[in-house]
């Protein structure tokens, strides 16, 4: 897989600023998760595609240590500038080969990076670093997103809609694992304890302004302006015309109410 845009500062800087796709909601679904199968204390938690490090730091209040590890040191370096609790801790590393010994993790945790990941190698990685009874949890976004806003619901949905699609369109490997809802690595993950949770519902209030941050904040985009630049540049504007020719021109500041569909793989090691 082909994961050399992780590297651009420009895709880092992108990311930084328009990624909001986190879920509280997951986050305590996890957190409630790991103190079922394994209980207190949280000692360490790894955050395996850390990028910017929003997950990170979303975990850090709730254990003694939390290592955020990435293959990019452009996404790193985002990470640090925006990190200030003394409990997390940055490295360069890939997610099937992780810097910690066997049996010494209480939470490997990953948020929209698995589909990234080689599944069997992931797994066993997983299998070597969690202690007894710790946890793994893989959540992303799935692609089934709605734009609610007055009776304009249904068109904005559909605008955006079509854009993931195109976008999807760019890495049909990465688009296929997203749409299984992580199948391939959910099975090869070697314990009897696993579910999948889906269709966990978060609503986010954004701007068009938001949206198109959002959509330069894809490592798919990113992907298409190294194809076709000009093409790629193209498909923002014609987006961004459309949700206007919906919502009217001085629509900028109007708040839309985005839901995204989270989903989420946990497993627990005997
Ligand atoms: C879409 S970003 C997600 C970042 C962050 N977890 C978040 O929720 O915003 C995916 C990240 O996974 C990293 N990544 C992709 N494949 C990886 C691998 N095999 N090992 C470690 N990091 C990887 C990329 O560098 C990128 O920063």
């Amino acid at each position: 897989m082909d994961t050399h845009i992780f590297q651009n500062k420009d895709f880092s800087a992108a990311y930084q600023k328009g990624m909001f796709l986190v879920s509280e909601k997951v986050n305590h679904l996890v957190l409630s998760y790991l103190e079922e199968k394994k209980g207190k204390p949280f000692e360490l938690a790894i955050d395996a595609g850390c990028g910017t490090g929003i997950s990170t730091r979303m975990l850090a209040p709730y254990f003694q240590k939390v290592i955020g590890i990435d293959m990019s040191e452009s996404q790193l370096s985002e990470a640090r500038k925006m990190t200030s609790q003394k409990n997390i801790h940055y490295q360069i590393s890939k997610a099937e080969k992780m810097p910690v010994d066997d049996s010494s993790v209480d939470l490997l945790h990953s948020a929209l990076a698995a589909h990234w990941f080689d599944p069997e190698m992931f797994a066993q990685e997983t299998a070597r670093v969690l202690k007894p009874g710790g946890c793994l949890a893989l959540q992303s976004a799935s692609v089934v997103f709605e734009i609610r806003y007055n009776d304009c619901t249904e068109k904005l949905s559909r605008i955006f809609s079509e854009a993931i699609k195109k976008l999807l369109e760019n890495d049909k490997h990465v688009a296929d694992i997203l749409k299984s809802q992580y199948e391939d690595i959910f099975r090869a993950i070697p314990f009897l304890d696993k579910k999948r949770i889906t269709d966990i519902q978060e609503t986010f209030l954004v701007t068009v302004p938001d949206i198109m941050d959002l959509i330069r904040a894809v490592c798919l985009y990113h992907t298409f302006l190294e194809q076709d630049k000009e093409k790629a540049v193209e498909f923002l504007q014609d987006l961004e015309k459309s949700f206007f020719s919906v919502l009217g021109e001085s629509a900028s500041d109007t708040r839309l109410e985005l839901n995204v569909k989270f989903f989420c793989l946990l497993a627990s090691k005997a």
